[in-house]
């Protein structure tokens, strides 16, 4: 509705205009106003244009409301306020009108996008052999919401897990755990049993630290290296070994999370190894490839040290390796020409916003990105903190472990679930639990404006009133009930509805209002905007619920309408939640 209201009034404003000579070809903005008294829109084009105009506001106003008064069907009231903000007043038929609409559309966004964006979505991305931090939680949890948002509005979306899986940490690695895989095997023993990933991230260190005190040590590292640049089978294999068994862990944790990522998505820094020279080569072309102290750079005057120093991006190191920016300079030729993405996004942390405004600027300064106009975003977010407000550690001071918190988190709500509704079965109350712990984590993060720090509280997470999963949980749940009581189905209910009250009207326009809230999230990759729509919408809801009484309402044809709106509230909270990659209980 809200995009046809939008249609409507940018022609009117746009044929006023033209009566005063003016060709607009600027999107009006059309607010909401915080009290529902002045009306359900308003608009300040005609303060916006009464200069160009050379026409007082007030009169330009009084020009468009005429013709906004025309428009009887959408309107009820339009009048001007203060210097001439035009407030309109939409019709309960207009609203019944189209509400019905989306009570009887099978889809419930009915926005086709405009333009069909072919996106590669680069999120979690983690390292091998070394356990997922709270960082890698972030970014998983973001760029899993990214991705379902922009795929629901008929984008093609190609996830790409940009895994650590190359280069000397791998070697370190391998060499450590050589000779553990290999008495494995011979005694036919899992290797996630002998090596989870802990034990590797445990070789790792104990690697790094050999390395530093052993230049021997460093030696055979780095010629693992080589041979293992230079594909020698062997090494590759118990490469492959350890990154399997590394992924395994990382999996358990995905479907635990309820994340979309699978093997297909993986295409760690390994993958591009074959595609390093040609991209140097193809940088070198643009004439931007500059020696450094034996390294090969690209400076760009936009990047300077703090002491006003060019900084440079290395491409390849003096001793021939690469660095993390040319896996990423690969990796995007790659994407826009062979993937055809038209906008790639990357789901890192803060501290790495200076990373890709160097290679953004890098590919484009060099062309090696299929087409100049591809959208390169940064999803930068910041970090998770403990109570103490300092990064979320564990008593002893270590990184605390995803697979833990998750778990804590199930447990807790075990014990929510269990004191709201003891009787559930046994089973019920465990899968309840899943949800709503697994729920709570996830929509703590994404509510929060992605930029900022959070702190990190289970108690807040799970209290089942404010702007928290199970909330939103609940209310789904609650809907349930209303309609187990009624002896009626969600899944097949349909009836008429209409306007009685004005918590309806209320609820029903802040039900059509989740497109608005998709298409944002979209564009701006700011998760939050959809958890605040879905907990304004309960809010609404329970509101609604207060005032309007559905099981004991004697009209049967309101009875059926509150039934219809209760029941799009549902689908609305379950559709939202969905693409937050958050699950919905029925009862809890
Ligand atoms: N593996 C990296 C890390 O853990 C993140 C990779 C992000 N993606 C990328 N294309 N650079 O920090």
């Amino acid at each position: 509705m809200k995009k046809q209201l939008i249609q409507l009034i940018q022609n009117i404003i746009n044929q006023v205009l033209k009566n005063h000579g003016i060709e607009n070809d600027s999107a009006i903005d059309v607010q909401t106003p915080p009290d529902r008294k002045n009306g359900d829109f308003s608009i300040n084009a005609a303060m916006k244009f009464a200069k160009a105009c050379k026409c007082p506001p007030q009169k330009l106003a009084a020009e468009i409301v005429a013709l906004l008064e025309a428009e009887t069907q959408w309107f009820s009231k339009v009048s001007i306020a203060g210097p001439g903000f035009i407030n309109m007043y939409l019709s309960d038929e207009i609203i019944e009108k189209y509400f019905n609409e989306l009570c009887n559309n099978k889809n419930i966004l009915t926005a086709a996008v405009n333009e069909v964006v072919p996106t590669v979505v680069d999120y979690s991305s983690v390292n091998i052999a070394k356990q997922m931090h709270v960082g890698h939680l972030r970014s998983t949890i973001i760029g899993d919401v990214l991705s379902r948002v922009i795929e629901a509005l008929g984008n093609p979306v190609i996830r790409q897990n940009h895994l650590g899986d190359w280069g000397l940490p791998m070697a370190m690695v391998i060499y450590k755990a050589e000779p553990i895989i290999r008495k494995a095997e011979k005694d036919g023993v899992s290797l996630e049993e002998v090596l989870p990933l802990a034990e590797l991230e445990k070789l790792y260190k104990a690697a790094t630290a050999e390395c530093k005190e052993d230049p021997k040590v460093a030696d055979t590292c780095h010629e693992y290296l080589v041979k293992l640049q230079q594909g020698d089978k062997e090494l590759l294999d118990l490469w492959k070994k350890i990154t399997r068994v590394s992924m395994a862990e990382v999996y358990r944790i995905y479907r635990l999370l309820n994340v979309k990522l699978t093997e297909a998505d993986e295409r760690g820094e390994s993958f591009y190894r074959d595609m390093l020279a040609d991209t140097v080569e193809e940088i070198k072309k643009s004439g931007l490839l500059k020696e450094d102290a034996g390294a090969q750079c690209v400076f760009l005057d936009e990047f300077k040290s703090k002491e006003g120093n060019p900084l440079p991006v290395i491409i390849q190191k003096s001793d021939g390796g690469y660095n993390y920016a040319t896996f990423d300079l690969a990796a995007m030729r790659f994407r826009t020409h062979k993937l055809g993405a038209k906008r790639v996004i990357y789901v890192t942390d803060a501290r790495q916003a200076l990373h890709f405004k160097q290679v953004f600027a890098t590919a484009r300064a060099t062309g090696i990105l299929a087409d100049p106009n591809v959208k390169l975003e940064h999803v930068p977010f910041g970090s998770i903190l403990g109570e103490d407000n300092k990064p979320l550690k564990t008593r002893s001071g270590e990184n605390v472990k995803l697979a833990e918190l998750l778990k804590e988190a199930v447990d807790r709500a075990y014990n929510v679930v269990n004191e709201k509704n003891p009787k559930l079965s046994e089973e019920q109350k465990k899968d309840v639990a899943r949800m709503v712990g697994i729920g709570a984590i996830k929509y703590a993060d994404l509510s929060q404006n992605r930029n900022n720090d959070y702190v990190f509280s289970f108690d807040r997470m799970l209290a089942l009133n404010g702007n928290t999963a199970p909330y939103l949980q609940y209310a789904h749940a609650r809907i349930c009930s209303i309609f187990r009581k009624a002896n009626e189905s969600i899944d097949t209910y349909s009836a008429k509805a209409k306007i009685s009250a004005p918590e309806e009207r209320e609820l029903m326009l802040k039900i059509m209002d989740l497109e608005q809230a998709v298409v944002s999230v979209a564009t701006d990759l700011r998760p939050h905007v959809l958890c605040n729509y879905l907990y304004e919408l309960s809010v609404c809801f329970s509101s609604f619920y207060d005032k309007c009484s559905v099981m004991n309402c004697e009209d049967s044809s309101i009875k059926a309408s509150r039934l219809e709106i209760c029941n799009m509230t549902r689908k609305t909270l379950a559709y939202g939640l969905n693409l937050l990659g958050i699950e919905v209980p029925r009862e809890m």
